[in-house]
């Protein structure tokens, strides 16, 4: 296997996902698929026998830290956990310099963390693969398998419709990416003030809009899309968000407006009761568990992706 820390100038991260071209994405999309297929029959490989992925989590998970340290197990290798809680990460190391150390130590690094600032300063630092794991602005892993989910459940995402209702947060802009990436359409429901980055709308505006309404987005769409109200970071405007949102929950009332196949998919911690209804998260429609799982499939071949670029 190639020395990936050899050329350091080869580095490929993975910050958010236009950090790779459509075909690659597709590739990946591809080999998460068949690599699922080889976790079910047991077949394990073990390519990156020795290989450590060292996850930095400034902020609290599930999924993200069982996928990517499950992940890396099953692909032979080991992950290293790291909270600022317990690192010198908080006690205000400067990131360059973390990102140095960290990087000659490990061989790839996935952050959890606040401003995209942050992620892209690590990354210029770093000597190995960096993984945004979720910021503020971006959650393109979370992309990654929900992307495979509706591939796996529908085929081809190419023109199709893509309905987003809630909060304009680090989803619906990843979205906007994929719309970009993928090549669909995407409609945004938000309630006014809660859009996503006026600037990244406009420059996809051939593939994105941005609505009031949510029956309007939902209109014969493929797929709906939310997300919590208030994310991480914003617990102190819970209460407020709540009054904002009303009338943009996902439920069966607005599924009816969108394709008799459309799937719903959520990229959890779901509220049931306010962005999606109780009842739809239990619905056939609903594919959010195979979402859950996927992520563990996409990120194992993002990061085989990465490791042999
Ligand atoms: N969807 C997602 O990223 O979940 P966690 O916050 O549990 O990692
Ligand atoms: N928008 C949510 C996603 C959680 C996976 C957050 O940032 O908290």
């Amino acid at each position: 296997m190639a020395d990936h820390k050899a050329n350091s100038k080869a580095t490929r991260h993975f910050l958010t996902l236009l950090d790779c071209s459509p075909t690659e994405l597709n590739q990946i999309i591809a080999r998460a698929i068949e690599m699922k297929q080889q976790q079910r029959e047991i077949q394990r490989q073990e390519p990156f026998k020795n290989y450590v992925l060292g996850m930095v989590f400034e902020k609290a998970s599930t999924r993200t830290r069982v996928s990517f340290e499950a992940g890396m197990a099953q692909l032979g290798g080991h992950a290293i956990f790291l909270s600022p809680r317990d690192t010198q990460l908080g006690r205000g190391e400067p990131i360059e310099d973390s990102a140095r150390v960290l990087s000659s130590m490990v061989d790839i690094i996935m952050i959890r963390t606040f401003g995209h600032e942050i992620i892209e300063r690590f990354a210029q630092y770093s000597s190995v693969p960096v993984i945004n794991a979720l910021t503020d602005s971006y959650h393109p892993c979370q992309l990654l398998a929900d992307v495979q989910t509706f591939v796996e459940h529908r085929g081809s995402i190419q023109g199709k419709t893509v309905a987003w209702i809630g909060d304009g947060n680090n989803m619906c802009q990843s979205y906007i990416n994929a719309a970009r990436q993928f090549d669909f359409e995407l409609r945004i429901a938000t309630p006014k003030g809660f859009e996503p980055n006026s600037q990244l709308v406009s420059e996809n505006k051939n593939r994105v809009s941005v609505l009031r309404n949510p029956a309007d987005a939902a209109k014969n769409a493929d797929l709906l899309v939310t997300d919590v109200w208030a994310s991480m970071g914003q617990e102190d405007e819970q209460t407020q968000r709540l009054q904002h949102f009303q009338g943009y929950q996902i439920n069966n009332e607005l599924m009816s407006h969108a394709n008799s196949d459309a799937l719903f998919m959520h990229c959890l911690p779901a509220h049931r009761g306010e962005e999606v209804s109780a009842e739809l998260m239990d619905a056939p429609d609903a594919v959010v568990w195979n979402e859950a799982e996927n992520r563990l499939h996409a990120q194992k071949a993002l990061m085989e992706f990465l490791l042999t670029e």
